[in-house]
């Protein structure tokens, strides 16, 4: 199979859909793999690194996508790379349809097939292809709000790990999933007296048996979020409910009874957020003040460190990429049940409910596509 990889055009993204290594497994796999020049050079990988792992470097993105059979991108297509789309070439990236009506449209008269990282799942009903974004997230939310604390940037002007006769930074991290454990990891590791709060309680149970000693865990109601506030001087938000906007866990009013200075992350700033007084954020302005408390939203957090986000990624996309390459979709798809999940566009028909749902199309069973 020709695999392409164009160079993201999205804003402010860094990211790659392969990595070199990538690029070099799928060549060892008898594939061709073709790269736009510069796709790497975000992430840090120079288009020497790919010409070394058997991949051919290709002078523009028409030219990736006029020969590829399959595209492997981070970021959903934009308006003009939705018009090199082909009938029957395949897609693999992000997607997220649902709230995007025009690039469902669009890919729906493009005649190619879609594959959507985001709805990809695995045998513990998690999402493979997410997770490793919002381990990413998790482990800068601690990151961005010590750098936020600090006195020129607004913040409080607190240590998070204290020193020998001063006490460490008090983080109360809400949503105890893969966002929440991570940040609280690296919050207690950089010193800071870390609770988590989650509403699940075999999630409770779980981090208490395998962090008990790292980090509190505590039962979110809007009680307890109440009496932990004055004390905090970090709150990071990493709650989920799926499918659902942010539920909103701290109030404008309450924001008075925290210390001034003291930080909000809103890392579920991409789902609406879970602060009241959360709006998102970009790189380039990441904070503002509210009543005296920073706020950092920033919704794409891992694109801060796209070089690492562009491995995780790569980590976890290349089964599936090589798949779809040794076996063709159909095949991977009708052998990977989880692989089958992530079919969102087919041949000018839609093939997830909840995007058909949302966007008032109808939609075909992936299972009867992949039996025609
Ligand atoms: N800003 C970014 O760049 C970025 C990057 C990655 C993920 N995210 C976002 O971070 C959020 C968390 O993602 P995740 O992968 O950790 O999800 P997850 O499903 O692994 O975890 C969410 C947790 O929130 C808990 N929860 C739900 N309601 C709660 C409440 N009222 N109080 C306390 N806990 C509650 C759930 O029980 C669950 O454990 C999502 O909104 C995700 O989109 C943002």
């Amino acid at each position: 199979m020709k695999i392409g990889c164009p160079k993201e055009i999205k804003p402010q993204e860094f990211r790659v859909g392969m990595t070199p290594n990538a690029a070099q497994e799928a060549v060892n796999h008898g594939h061709e793999v073709l790269i736009e020049t510069g796709a790497g050079d975000g992430s840090g990988f120079a288009d020497d690194a790919y010409i070394a792992a058997g991949a051919r470097i290709l002078g523009s993105a028409e030219e990736v996508f006029a020969t590829a059979d399959m595209i492997v991108k981070v970021k959903e297509p934009q308006a003009g790379e939705r018009k090199m789309l082909r009938e029957g070439q395949l897609l693999f990236t992000y997607l997220h349809l649902a709230p995007d009506e025009a690039q469902t449209r669009d890919l729906l008269a493009s005649g190619c097939t879609a594959i959507a990282y985001e709805t990809v799942t695995d045998d513990n009903g998690g999402l493979p292809l997410l997770a490793p974004m919002s381990e990413v997230a998790g482990r800068l939310a601690p990151q961005v709000g010590a750098w936020t604390l600090q006195k020129a940037n607004g913040g409080r002007g607190v240590l998070m790990g204290g020193v020998p006769g001063v006490p460490p930074a008090n983080v109360v991290v809400i949503g105890g999933g893969v966002v929440g454990t991570h940040a609280a990891r690296i919050a207690a590791g950089m010193g800071a007296e870390v609770t988590v709060l989650d509403r699940s309680l075999p999630r409770l149970r779980y981090l208490d048996d395998v962090f008990g000693g790292t980090f509190k865990t505590g039962y979110s109601s809007s009680g307890l979020v109440e009496e932990l506030l004055p004390r905090a001087d970090m709150v990071i938000g990493a709650v989920l409910i799926p499918g659902a906007a942010a539920p909103k866990l701290v109030t404008r009013a309450q924001l008075s009874s925290m210390k001034p200075g003291a930080t909000l992350v809103d890392v579920a700033i991409d789902q609406g957020g879970c602060f009241e007084t959360s709006h998102a954020t970009t790189h380039q302005d990441p904070i503002y003040e509210v009543d005296g408390v920073m706020h950092y939203c920033v919704a794409n957090m891992p694109g801060a460190v796209a070089r690492t986000s562009t491995i995780a990624l790569g980590n976890a996309t290349m089964p599936f990429m090589l798949a779809l390459a040794d076996k063709g979709w159909k095949q991977a798809c009708a052998d990977d049940p989880h692989l089958l999940e992530g079919l969102n566009v087919h041949a000018g028909q839609l093939t997830y409910y909840a995007v058909g749902k949302a966007l008032g199309i109808d939609v075909v069973s992936p299972q009867k596509v992949i039996k025609g």
